[in-house]
């Protein structure tokens, strides 16, 4: 790791496209100096479908970042959606002469031949990143080097991007200018920023809420073992709002933020809300009615969750010992209290940690997936840079936490919100205005 050096993050999400810019103090410890967030453009579901408006897009964030730190960007990490990736665990084995020590070389040979796995022509290798070794039979080591034994045996999980859509986003970020230093998968970088100390030790369940994703990433001991992407996420919520009570996208939004929440029981039960449409005509909503529009949608989600880990990896109760929810729609209100429901687990937001600077700017779950990007360059094999727990033990259990948190949900979900997106709010642009509020001073006194 060389100290003062200058990392920079650029996550190009499916509603904003984000840079980071972190300085490594020479002491140890990454401070956070630059932050600049753009509207995504000419990106849909991760891919660049608009190559002149996602590069457009692209340097005005940087710009903004760089005026921030005044700091000027040469070569960005930048985040892949995990709809564009491919995963799979392969194992590797390398015999080991005898009354030898195990070397580099061999853990090398070792992952190589995990490697050696054929792969579609059309994909390109992203992350090799290795999970725990075996020694003649012993499982759990997690550095090989320096033991003895006759048979070293590794599970890495790679990690494989559609050739086309990297070529896309490479060449927006070379036409921005900028030399690309690496690739890390959305989810990676999420948890990289997100886990905790404690956390390294378990299986966690990271879940990255995205605007048009929402990325899945099981972390063991710290180490990514499996990865899926589910493609809904906030702004589908915000579209079967619009839908719904027949309003443009941006109103569809703001209702969502301000007054939204996935579980009906947290809603406010006093407030009513009076919407315009875009026809003009007027109707009043409960905040309790517009969350049964909204739970559905979070729900299948969570659902969605559910079943790509109990299929891949048994029920997820049992796999993990928690969940961290992350990413811009998991701040929407009642969303891990109807996780906590759905997962029967422990769940939490997870805000980027182990960083100075702007925390203030960068704090946030949004920013889970750029901090991370940062923090990626740091570490090994894809794992948290011990730099961000340097002033904590990790814990040495790996023993599940006890407390099932449940909370009470009703079974049925009376409102089935649309999976039909409502216009585009470009087309409704002049004619719906958010109706007034009722309870407006009522709820802000
Ligand atoms: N306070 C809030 N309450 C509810 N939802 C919110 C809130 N803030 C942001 N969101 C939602 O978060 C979503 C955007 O999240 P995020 O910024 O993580 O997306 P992204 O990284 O651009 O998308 P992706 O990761 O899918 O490419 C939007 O749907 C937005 O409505
Ligand atoms: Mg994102």
């Amino acid at each position: 790791m060389k100290d003062n050096t200058i990392i920079v993050g650029l996550d190009i999400g499916t509603t904003k496209i984000t840079t980071v810019i972190g300085e490594v103090a020479s002491g140890g410890g990454i401070d956070i100096i630059g932050e600049g967030s753009v509207p995504s453009e000419g990106m849909k579901r991760g891919s660049v479908v608009n190559l002149e408006r996602a590069t457009h897009a692209i340097k005005q964030s940087v710009l903004a970042a760089e005026r921030v730190s005044g700091v000027k960007v040469s070569s960005v990490y930048v985040s892949v959606a995990g709809n564009h990736a491919k995963a799979i665990t392969s194992h590797g084995l390398a015999a080991i002469r005898r009354n030898q020590e195990i070397g580099q070389s061999d853990v090398d040979r070792a992952i190589e031949n995990a490697r050696a796995v054929p792969l579609d022509p059309n994909l390109e290798i992203i992350h090799t990143l290795p999970q725990e070794y075996v020694v003649d039979g012993q499982e759990g080591i997690k550095s090989a080097v320096g033991m003895h034994g006759v048979r070293l045996e590794v599970d890495v999980h790679i990690v494989a991007g559609t050739a086309g859509p990297l070529l896309n986003l490479r060449r927006c970020v070379q036409e921005a200018g900028l030399y690309v230093e690496g690739f890390v998968l959305h989810v990676l970088a999420s948890g990289l920023a997100t886990l905790e100390a404690q956390e390294q030790a378990q299986t966690v369940i990271v879940v990255d809420m995205g605007g048009g994703t929402t990325d899945i990433g099981v972390f063991k001991r710290g180490n990514l073992a499996h990865s899926a992407t589910i493609p809904f996420g906030g702004e589908h919520v915000t579209a079967d709002l619009a839908q719904i009570l027949k309003i443009p996208m941006e109103e569809a939004e703001n209702v969502k933020k301000r007054y939204g929440s996935a579980l009906p029981d947290l809603a406010d039960q006093d407030l009513t809300l009076e919407i315009t449409t875009a026809s003009g005509s007027t109707h009043a909503i409960s905040a309790f009615e517009l969350s049964r529009i909204i739970k559905p949608r979070i729900a299948e989600i969570f659902s969605m969750i559910r079943e790509e880990i109990d299929h891949t990896l048994g029920p997820a109760e049992m796999v993990a010992q928690s969940v961290v929810l992350t990413g811009g729609a998991s701040l929407l209100r009642g969303t891990v209290e109807l996780a906590r429901d759905r997962f029967r687990l422990p769940v939490r937001i997870g805000r980027p940690r182990g960083i100075g600077g702007l925390t203030d700017i960068v704090g946030g779950p949004e920013h889970a997936a750029s901090v991370g990007l940062v923090l990626y360059s740091l570490g090994e094999n894809g794992r948290v840079p011990p730099i961000v727990f340097k002033d904590q033990e990790p814990e040495k259990s790996s023993e599940p936490q006890d407390p099932i948190v449940r909370t009470s949900t009703s079974p049925k979900t009376p409102v089935k919100a649309s999976a039909t997106p409502a216009k585009p709010a470009s087309q409704n642009a002049d004619s719906g205005i958010m109706g007034r509020v009722r309870n407006w001073l009522k709820e802000w006194t």
